[in-house]
């Protein structure tokens, strides 16, 4: 990062496959767009992850890219069928996935719910996301009764106190409701709602609530309005936060910023590399656009996103829609190119003293 009158900051961006090198491009281009506007620069490296690393570096997560990645100020990611993710995530210890979900008040209708059960729906999902059943002792082996496979959840405690502490924070700045995903009827050696409970002492104004996953897995789809910030375990977190896809509208929405402790971050929508329509330029970017909104944040760059957050705000009130939000009636279907231009059109137009109160957020 450079001096505060000009920052300067340098990003790797890791395209990967499926949708994930148009979404990439196209997110880029906006960031780029705002990063002039707003005063300060962006570099942009390439590293490779996945079956593309694989072939070229002979590694689904290379050395050359976790170097490149070093000391830069974000990782900017798309999407990779198999390989290299896991291994980038744990590499630099991004434990918290910070999933937010949160309706837009255009889409409404495109729900999986009725409008009415998701206006003003305002969730934060945060997901352990280094260790669990991803990363526990796994394999493949065979006993008297046969050939198994295994992988275990395991879960130091410290491990669930850290992303405990980082869900408390987020709870205390928002609405102070912490809801813990846990399976202790079953799985009763994770005791994660005790660990929370115990982190909690310092953070009096949060209030924590328990659920078992599985009736929390139905809460979201019957009142999802109640919920503020969800903290889950890895496993947990993944199946839980494409529930929230369904209730916005599109997976293709949302985006996610996964940090370490020292604040660096690799940002990534939640979607996958949707192979049925790679490569057609009609691939919503507004997921990995979502994660670097959330890059933007946490470098303080409030402005550019909430620049940015204003105009894709702007552009789906005026019926724009990628094919994953099934426009209908009124609406306009774009491709991809086309919801870029005319975000960067947008993204122009939007005043500094409009800044803040323009996000249409459904409320
Ligand atoms: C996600 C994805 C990944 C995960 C896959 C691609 C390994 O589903 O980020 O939600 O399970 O973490
Ligand atoms: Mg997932």
């Amino acid at each position: 990062m450079g001096s505060s009158s000009n920052p300067s900051y340098r990003i790797v961006a890791i395209p990967g496959e499926g949708i994930g090198p148009e979404v990439v491009e196209a997110s880029l281009k906006i960031l780029q767009h705002v990063a002039k506007i707003e005063g300060f620069t962006l570099q942009v490296d390439y590293g490779w992850v996945g079956a593309i690393a694989l072939k070229q570096l002979g590694s689904y997560f290379p050395q050359a890219t976790a170097q490149l990645c070093d000391g830069s100020d974000g990782i900017v990611f798309g999407a990779v069928s198999q390989g290299g993710l896991l291994e980038l995530r744990k590499h630099f210890d991004f434990f918290c996935n910070l999933r937010p979900i949160r309706s837009v008040k255009s889409l409404l209708h495109k729900s999986s719910l009725r409008p009415e059960k998701v206006q003003g729906l305002d969730m934060l999902i945060v997901r352990e996301l280094v260790s669990g059943i991803y990363f526990g002792p796994s394999g493949r082996s065979s006993d008297d009764q046969g050939t198994y496979g295994y992988h275990t959840m395991r879960y130091y405690d410290e491990e669930i106190r850290r992303i405990a502490r980082r869900a408390l924070e987020q709870a205390q700045y928002r609405r102070g409701l912490l809801t813990v995903a846990h399976k202790e009827n079953a799985l009763p050696h994770l005791p994660w709602t005790r660990l929370v409970q115990e982190e909690a002492t310092k953070f009096p104004g949060v209030v924590i609530e328990a659920l078992l996953v599985d009736n929390l897995a139905m809460q979201m789809v019957i009142n999802p309005q109640r919920f503020d910030v969800i903290l889950a375990g890895n496993l947990f977190g993944d199946i839980l936060s494409d529930i929230g896809g369904a209730l916005v509208g599109s997976i293709g929405l949302l985006g996610s910023a996964s940090l370490n402790a020292n604040g660096f971050g690799l940002y990534e929508a939640i979607h996958g590399t949707a192979p049925d329509i790679a490569g057609k330029g009609i691939a919503n970017p507004l997921g990995t656009l979502g994660a670097c909104i959330l890059m933007l944040q946490q470098w303080g760059e409030v402005q550019a996103a909430q620049r940015i957050i204003a105009a894709q705000d702007r552009i789906l009130s005026k019926g724009y829609r990628t094919s994953d939000l099934s426009p209908q009636g009124e609406e306009i279907l774009v491709n991809t190119e086309t919801l870029v231009d005319l975000l960067l059109e947008e993204v122009s137009t939007v005043q500094h003293s409009e800044i803040g109160v323009l996000h249409e957020s459904g409320k």
